[in-house]
């Protein structure tokens, strides 16, 4: 098939530098260093597909797109194309808080109109494709037209890969991300997916070869590669699911109830899909290519948001010290129970003794928030139950005294962070969320981390499905109106939106701190995956490893040094950074807490300068408006030997470095509490040695001499 549209686009005035006017029915979009090369072919039966090549070698092999919608025939073929434009940005944008403080966004586009008469309807559907030097992207786009709304069954976008790639993948699953990574050949995914090794209460696999993303991918001539989205917005979450005969991901949508992916009001576009390249693993780390495929902020004041470094009464309930409930009432029933008269059984956490203890420390040591669960009634009902009336989000326990205790937080210059477990009760939440942030705004707390432990209620829903990233969304838009900033658990993995609302903190969306166990690797994966979205809530900075030391029925071993834990301030990069272990185990290293008080949250530039995914990463950021630099490794189970240059620092300066290091017979399951920390002068010139433990890492504060 051959088009003619050159003189039409010339008429328009659309046609770029780029060869979008070959003979043949191939358009070609370059990206702007012209390493990044998107095919769009239409077939003989008019089916629209894409590859993708990068240095010259094919990277997304011809894959189809397009979509199954209800009442229709198929919208994968029988299109034709009725316009091309072609398009480019190169603009620079201010992130509210990041890794850096500026961030270019440089691409081509090349959006492709199509046409299909479908029976008796004329559907309008169009993709948008963007080249930029580090990956592609396109999105659906369907204009205005006769059709009001499509039902969308399925999403038939494919990725087709070029061979049996090795993958760093967690199992598609339309509840949880909530897992280690596998690392496999794609080849192995079948015999490795099985679901059984979590034991979430709320898990739902769909498919032996299906994966989540942002699924990172290495190819056998060393190409790196991520197929993630961006911009999910009224839209449901996006698994992908490998045909393993083919080596082809076709995108996977988290259904809704009745079976159907999506319901769409035209005008619609999608979320992004995207595939990140290049030949350094540190490109993928480095590449703000999911911010910059969202939209600007629509926060018109933005000056209350701001980074937060926070302790917790949190810690405690998590290792099973202590409870976030008030009594061990059965049956219990919040509408009715009578807290006055029911005998606490006195392993509360959050009460005031205790969270006045935390607010002196955190105050103390430079904190900016005190986190405190467990502080309102309904505990006593949360877990597993798949109850709507669980949470009133606003009633204290009678040993929590709200207005005292942010009074005295105040006095002392820190605020209380305010905690909404939903139980994954979304109606329930829905009905109290405007009262539960008045009260917030009401005693003076400015950020929430809401929590969605459970099964989605109503029944038959899940935490993927397009109704609930429109909740998650909604409770971040309604939160900004009250100037409250969010840290949301168990919601949708992240995906940019950040950008457009930066009172989006953090996400967890992944296995953090809490899983207590994992393995040394799970961090030098996470920015190479879940990080890719956006910040995560990962909760650091744990110091004592062997749990059962002060929780005696917790038998869990943290796999990590503390030279690793420190570490994670700064190759973990977000700008919610909790310091997770207790104030009385901070005191007895407090030259080792010395380094979570120095670390900044937000940074003026970031140099990623070593890494491999699953193996190690060091990264070096210099702190937002200042001359002081923090230089973060971490490795996986493997002790290795690294050689840090510090060339980004300014020339001709002499700088007071201070090395937090694992120690010669340190080891993250025999020895993972011991340390070294040395000060020396630096410069620019200085290319320092530094070994990691098993499960280790280091951490450096570099400072100008005065
Ligand atoms: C799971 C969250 O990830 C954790 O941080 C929180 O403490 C519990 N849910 C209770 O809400
Ligand atoms: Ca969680």
């Amino acid at each position: 098939m051959k088009f003619h549209l050159c003189s039409v686009m010339a008429a328009a005035g659309l046609i770029s530098a780029m060869s979008a006017c070959n003979t043949g029915g191939t358009r070609t979009l370059e990206s702007p260093d012209g390493n990044v090369k998107i095919e769009f072919n239409l077939t003989k039966q008019g089916e629209p597909t894409y590859d993708a090549m990068y240095k010259g070698k094919t990277i997304v092999g011809e894959s189809k797109l397009g979509f199954e919608a209800q009442g229709l025939p198929s919208l994968t073929e029988g299109f034709k194309v009725v316009g091309i434009s072609m398009g480019s940005e190169d603009e620079t944008w201010a992130p509210v808080w990041g890794e850096s403080d500026s961030i270019r966004n440089n691409y081509n586009s090349m959006t492709i109109k199509m046409r299909k008469n479908a029976d008796s309807v004329e559907v309008l559907m169009g993709v948008e494709f963007r080249a930029y030097d580090d990956g592609i992207a396109f999105r659906y786009v369907f204009p205005e037209q006769e059709t009001k709304q499509f039902v969308i069954t399925d999403e038939l976008s494919q990725f087709a890969m070029t061979g049996d790639h090795t993958a760093w993948w967690i199992p598609g699953d339309y509840d949880t991300q909530e897992y280690e990574y596998v690392k496999s050949p794609l080849s192995e995914i079948r015999s490795l997916n099985t679901d059984d090794k979590l034991g979430n209460v709320s898990q739902t696999g769909f498919s032996p070869t299906g994966v989540q993303t942002s699924l990172m991918l290495k190819t056998a001539d060393s190409l790196y590669l991520n197929i993630h989205e961006a911009a999910l917005v009224d839209f449901p979450a996006m698994h992908l699911n490998l045909d393993d005969s083919t080596m082809v991901f076709t995108s996977w949508l988290t259904p809704s109830p009745d079976g159907t992916k999506a319901v769409i009001k035209t005008p619609f576009k999608t979320p992004w899909r995207v595939v990140m390249v290049s030949d350094k693993a540190t490109d993928i780390l480095a590449t703000q290519i999911i911010y910059n495929l969202n939209e600007p902020c629509a926060i018109d004041d933005t000056s209350w948001i701001k980074p937060v470094k926070f302790m917790g009464v949190w810690w405690e309930m998590i290792t099973g010290k202590s409870e976030w409930s008030y009594t061990n009432a059965e049956n219990f029933d919040l509408a009715t129970f009578d807290y006055s008269k029911a005998k606490p059984h006195g392993k509360h956490g959050a009460n005031n003794e205790n969270v006045k203890r935390y607010i002196d420390f955190a105050a103390e040591n430079g904190m900016d928030q005190l986190l405190i669960e467990g502080w309102n009634v309904g505990w006593e009902d949360w877990f597993g139950k798949e109850k709507d009336y669980v949470f009133d989000f606003v009633t204290p326990y009678p040993d929590f005294d709200i207005a005292m205790l942010n009074e005295y937080a105040h006095s002392k210059g820190i605020k209380l962070m305010m905690h909404h477990e939903t139980s994954g009760s979304i109606p329930n939440y829905e009905r109290h969320m405007d009262r539960a942030y008045d009260l917030m705004n009401q005693y003076g707390y400015n950020a929430v981390k809401s929590g969605y432990v459970g099964p989605i209620l109503p029944k038959g829903r899940y935490h993927y499905g397009q109704a609930e990233v429109n909740h998650y969304l909604d409770a971040v838009k309604k939160a900004a109106e009250k100037k409250i900033m969010v840290d949301a658990h168990e919601a949708v993995r992240p995906t940019g939106l950040a950008r457009t609302y930066p009172n989006l903190l953090a996400n967890e969306s992944a296995m953090g701190t809490e899983y207590q166990s994992m393995s040394p690797g799970h961090v030098t994966i996470l920015p190479f995956t879940r990080l890719k979205g956006g910040p995560m809530d990962f909760t650091p900075g744990i110091f004592k490893m062997d749990l059962s030391t002060f929780a005696p029925n917790n038998h869990n071993k943290k796999r990590a040094t503390i030279a690793n834990q420190l570490a994670l301030y700064v190759t973990m990069y977000s700008p919610l950074q909790m310091a997770a272990d207790f104030p009385e185990h901070y005191a007895e290293k407090a030259d080792a807490f010395q380094f979570i008080k120095d670390v900044p949250v937000d940074w003026s530039e970031s140099h990623y300068l070593d890494a491999e995914p699953g193996e190690f990463i060091i990264v070096a950021r210099r702190q937002k408006n200042g001359d002081s630099w923090y230089v973060g490794g971490v490795t996986n189970e493997n002790a290795r030997e690294v050689t840090v240059p510090l060339s980004f620092l300014a020339p001709d300066t002499q700088y007071e470095a201070t090395f937090y290091t694992d120690a010669a017979d340190t080891d993250c399951d025999t020895n993972p509490e011991t340390y070294v920390i040395k000060k020396e002068t630096v410069t620019s010139a200085s290319a320092p040695v530094i070994k990691m433990a098993r499960g280790g890492g280091f951490a450096i504060s570099i400072v100008p001499k005065k």
